[in-house]
């Protein structure tokens, strides 16, 4: 069984990037900007944050970091976005999301420049996906990671049948249009399943790549899943395991151990899906920054 280790193509992409900034700053004199905006004091957001600013360090890209407390209004917050909109040297604009509940998520969205939107989320670049116009838009930072494992490992995708489990806007529908696209690594037939779907196994098992982003810890178990499939982990649960120094470890959507004598492929959790996530986030800025000089 091979595993798709995300961590390993994360730091050959993140190598890239770097290398690519590099050579567009001895151009250029400039390089990408990236603001990062987190609004209250949630622990896990705050470390996600972090990690992205200190990928951006390590690649090159100049990334600002403004922490709002958790009682900021959706003006202030909305003020704050517009004046990045207007600042030429941020390419990206990113709100961690949750959002306190004062404040309305898709406000928010809305309210980022779409040719800023690197994560994706704004109705434009969704409306683009759709659409096929993949060299217009941005894609949803985790579906655009797993297409990227896929080429990179060249896993034949055309003409397979794709099954995504999970319908969030952030990573089952933006899944689901890509692999539905004309592009080497997709060109699919798709299936989405969702928490409604009857008889969820009967689907799953139809799947030649199966794509699971539902947040139910070991929800997809051996009996679920077709002989030689390729099977995609995108959840990140916390169980409480005392013997560790959080109290906890993350395990996927997938029962790793099982469904491994199944697969023919897996992404593991963690270093699979996770490190591609950041990864692609800072191509997103790469990419706007060369969409804004030109390059
Ligand atoms: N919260 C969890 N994942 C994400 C993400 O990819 N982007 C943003 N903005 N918030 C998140």
């Amino acid at each position: 069984m091979l595993i798709i280790d995300g961590k390993k193509v994360s730091l050959e992409l993140k190598n890239e990037l770097k290398a690519s900034i590099e050579s567009y700053k001895a151009i250029t004199s400039k390089v990408p900007g990236l603001a990062l905006i987190i609004v209250g004091q949630d622990p896990a957001s705050q470390a996600y944050v972090r990690n992205k600013a200190k990928t951006c360090k390590e690649i090159g890209i100049n990334s600002t970091m403004i922490a709002m407390p958790s009682e900021t209004t959706q003006e202030l917050l909305l003020e704050t976005i517009h004046k990045l909109n207007d600042d030429p040297s941020v390419h990206g604009i990113l709100v961690q999301q949750p959002l306190p509940a004062q404040i309305d998520e898709l406000t928010v969205t809305l309210a980022i420049d779409p040719s800023k939107d690197v994560d994706g989320f704004h109705p434009e670049n969704l409306g683009h996906l759709v659409m096929g116009d993949l060299d217009k838009c941005f894609v949803s930072c985790t579906p655009f990671g797993i297409l990227e494992l896929l080429d990179r490992y060249a896993i034949e995708t055309k003409g397979k049948h794709c099954v995504v489990v999970g319908r969030s806007n952030i990573v089952g529908k933006p899944m689901a249009n890509l692999m539905l696209q004309k592009l080497d690594a997709a060109n699919c037939t798709v299936t989405i399943c969702h928490s409604a779907t009857e008889n969820i196994s009967f689907h799953t098992k139809q799947a030649d790549i199966l794509i699971v982003a539902i947040g139910h810890a070991g929800f997809i178990t051996p009996d679920m899943v077709k002989p030689g499939a390729v099977v995609i982990d995108v959840g990140i649960n916390r169980v409480d395991d005392p013997s560790t120094k959080n109290g906890y470890h993350l395990v996927g959507d997938v029962d790793f151990n099982g469904v491994s004598s199944v697969a023919s492929a897996m992404s593991p959790v963690p270093g699979g899906v996770g490190p591609m996530t950041i990864a692609m986030l800072m191509k997103n800025t790469l990419l706007s920054f060369q969409r804004f000089n030109g390059l």
